[in-house]
């Protein structure tokens, strides 16, 4: 069994390249490489033995993708991870995150459609959920008003594949990811991210590798117990697997709707001072710190309810915050050498 992983060679999509390749399956990568690069697919290969097929074209261009699905009528299902992800970057250039984000994916739907290809796998966000009102979170929890156009995104394309799965014959599983953080075991993969990192194990790794000088911890006056805001960290090799037993819950056909939606997270949520005091343990480096004010959109709280998932698709998340942080640090230094 084939399947098309979009984005394959970014953080997420190269963890779970390598995953469905262990379970057996076959991959073809496209990915546009605006955030990645093409030593991934080498990377993959050295850690399972086996070369994915691999295309650098962006899926926003329906003649590329049309010309891409002709020559892949074969394929079993579609992991569609492609998309722009940097919050800020989406507030300030909201087209350029509503185009790539929503047209790839009306593309993609359209080519499935046209070949029969059935199973779609869609790389959703616990942004949906915003500042929930009860924790931990459900899938069946309100989806609230986003907070910019990348969390929009998210919203609108779940309601692009709800609505399309009402008229044809797509299964669609949307994951909704909490704070994937930590790199594979090997240090082969890992998060790279473009210039200065927005998200908090990035700018821990690099401050403690002396790329960054301090890490800036945005605000120590919220509602939680050390007044840092609280995130449910989840090891990207857990939510890696968790995209093989959604594609397999899909062939077995043991869907309950033609549209479901699982929450990916441990159930644990960790403040920001906690992972970094997690890190400091772990790799025993001293993080230069600094306690500012607030950034802008950050919730105070949220960790996931994972009981819907453990139970129905067979998948807990087993890493803990101790092997995230410390396989996040073998990924920085092993790149940075
Ligand atoms: N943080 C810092 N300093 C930093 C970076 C982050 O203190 O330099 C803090 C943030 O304030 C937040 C926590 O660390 O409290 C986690 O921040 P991240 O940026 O790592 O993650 P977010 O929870 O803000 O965002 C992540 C993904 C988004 C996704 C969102 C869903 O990066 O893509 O979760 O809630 F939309």
């Amino acid at each position: 069994m084939k399947i098309l992983v979009t984005g394959g060679t970014g953080y997420i999509g190269s963890h779970t390249v390598v995953e469905l390749q262990n379970a057996g399956f076959d991959v073809v990568i496209v990915d546009a490489l605006f955030n990645s690069q093409k030593e991934v697919v080498d990377h993959i290969a050295a850690i399972t033995g086996k070369v994915p097929e691999f295309e650098a074209f962006d899926l926003t261009d329906n003649k590329k993708t049309a010309d891409f699905f002709k020559r892949h009528s074969d394929l079993t299902g579609v992991i569609h991870f492609a998309a722009h992800k940097a919050v800020g970057e989406s507030v300030q250039h909201p087209i350029k995150y509503y185009r790539n984000n929503l047209v790839s994916l009306m593309n993609i739907l359209e080519e499935m459609n046209t070949h029969g290809i059935q199973h779609l796998v869609f790389s959703s966000s616990c942004t949906v959920y915003g500042q929930a009102d009860r924790l931990p979170v459900s899938e069946s929890a309100p989806i609230k008003k986003a907070e910019s156009p990348y969390g929009n995104t998210k919203q609108i394309a779940e309601e692009i594949i709800t609505d399309t799965v009402h008229v044809s014959k797509l299964n669609a599983i949307a994951l909704r990811y909490f704070n994937p953080i930590g790199a594979h075991e090997s240090g082969l993969i890992g998060e790279l991210p473009n210039g200065v990192p927005d998200n908090l194990l990035p700018y821990i790794t690099q401050t403690a590798y002396g790329i960054r000088e301090q890490l800036k911890v945005f605000g120590d006056d919220y509602n939680t117990p050390d007044g840092t805001p609280i995130r449910d960290y989840i090891h990207v090799v857990d939510l890696a697997k968790a995209h093989v037993k959604a594609i397999q819950r899909m062939v077995q056909g043991q869907m309950k709707q033609a549209f479901e939606v699982f929450n990916l997270g441990t159930g644990n949520g960790y403040s920001v001072l906690e992972v970094i005091k997690a890190f400091e343990k772990a790799t025993g480096i001293k993080i230069n710190y600094k306690i500012v004010g607030r950034r802008e959109g950050d919730i105070e709280q949220i960790w996931a309810d994972p009981s819907y998932s453990n139970r129905e698709l067979g998948w807990k998340a087993e890493r803990s915050l101790d092997e995230m942080v410390a396989s996040a640090w073998k990924w920085e230094q092993h790149y940075r050498q």
